[in-house]
Order: structure tokens, then C-alpha cells, then sequence
């Protein structure tokens, strides 16, 4: 289990930690939102690498190196594209979350930051995508000790926020 998780708002490209998670699509190739501003900071080597993996399941996730990133890792994992919740949305989107901590499990990091996947672009409403988030990063056994949630804007603190002090209000 994670033993810190953290919550701030910013640009995930400056995050100094081990990791950081990109919202990608299937090809992997870039596109727009984190995943564009992921591959600008990195630099063009990223999308180099990335085409020789073969693209991503949605529910998956693959590491690549970070570049010119000051992170050392990216992990790239595909989020679900919402339909309103009954194509299997939740599980798909807990499933990013595990398999990422997976990947940085297997090379080491220890630091690992995440965006609010699927919430943008994929339109999954931010207040049930970040309750998957917490209770997935907080249930999944993983050597990462310590996750910052990284929110891009207000709107996604406040949804993070509230879930925390849920977590907090239920502890005895
Ligand atoms: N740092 C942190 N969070 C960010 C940043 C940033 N620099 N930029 C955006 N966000 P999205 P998705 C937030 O759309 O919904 C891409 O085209 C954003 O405010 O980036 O999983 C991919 O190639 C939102 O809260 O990802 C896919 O095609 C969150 O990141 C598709 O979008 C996720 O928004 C993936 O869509």
C-alpha cells in the first residue's frame, strides 16, 4: 500500500518525482492534453521510443524513459473513454491505476505522479474518477511510497479533496 498520497495542483511535467503517469491513447504516439505537454517536455526521443511498443490497451500501461523530463520514467497508460459508466468504465480506470503502480513496482520507482486520467479529453466526471483513484492507490499493494495526485485545476483539487477528507472523516 501506498504509505503517502498527496494532492497538488500544477503541471505534472515539473513533478520531480521517480514517475510520472501519462493519460495516453492506444497508438501511444501523443495527442492532445497531459499526454501533448508530456511528449513537448520530454522531447522528440519520446514518441521515437514509444513507436516501437506496439500502442496500449485501455486498462494497460507501459514505461518508457523520461528524456529531458527531470522525471526518470513515464508510464503511459490508457484510460477508458466514458460512456456513462456501464461499459465497465470503473473497473477499466482502477485497472490504469494498478497496472501503472505495476510498472513502476518493476523498475523501482518509489515516487509516482499521476494526472486525473480519463477526466478531460475521455470525459469521465471528475468526482467518480477520483474516487476510483483513491481508493485504488490506497487498496493496491506496491512498493511506490509515495503518489502526489496532480489536479490541473481547481474543479479537480476540490473533487480530490473531498475524497480525502471522506477517507479521513472514516477513519476510527
Ligand atoms: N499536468 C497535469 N494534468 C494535466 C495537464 C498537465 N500538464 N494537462 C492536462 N491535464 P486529458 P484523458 C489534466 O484530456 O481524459 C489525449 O489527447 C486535465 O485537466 O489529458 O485521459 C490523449 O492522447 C484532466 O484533468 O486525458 C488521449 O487521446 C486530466 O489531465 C486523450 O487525450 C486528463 O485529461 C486522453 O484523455
Amino acid at each position: 500500500m501506498t504509505s503517502r498520497l498527496e494532492l497538488v495542483l500544477g503541471d505534472i511535467t515539473a513533478e520531480d518525482v521517480d514517475a510520472i503517469v501519462n493519460a495516453a491513447n492506444h497508438t501511444l504516439l501523443g495527442g492532445g492534453g497531459v499526454d501533448g505537454a508530456i511528449h513537448r517536455a520530454a522531447g522528440p526521443e519520446l514518441v521515437e521510443y514509444c513507436r516501437t511498443l506496439g500502442g496500449c490497451e485501455t486498462g494497460q500501461a507501459k514505461i518508457t524513459p523520461g528524456f529531458n523530463l527531470t522525471a526518470r520514467w513515464v508510464i503511459h497508460t490508457v484510460g477508458p473513454v466514458w460512456h456513462g459508466g456501464g461499459r465497465g468504465e470503473p473497473e477499466l480506470l482502477a485497472s490504469c491505476y494498478r497496472e501503472s503502480l505495476a510498472r513502476a513496482d518493476e523498475v523501482g520507482a518509489e515516487s509516482v505522479a499521476f494526472p486525473a486520467i480519463s477526466t478531460g479529453v475521455f470525459g469521465y466526471p471528475i468526482d467518480a474518477a477520483a474516487s476510483v483513484a483513491v481508493e485504488t492507490l490506497r487498496t493496491t499493494p506496491t512498493q511506490v511510497n509515495e503518489v502526489r495526485l496532480v489536479a490541473f485545476n481547481q474543479e479537480t483539487v476540490d473533487a480530490y479533496q473531498s475524497i480525502l477528507d471522506l477517507d479521513t472523516s472514516a477513519d476510527p
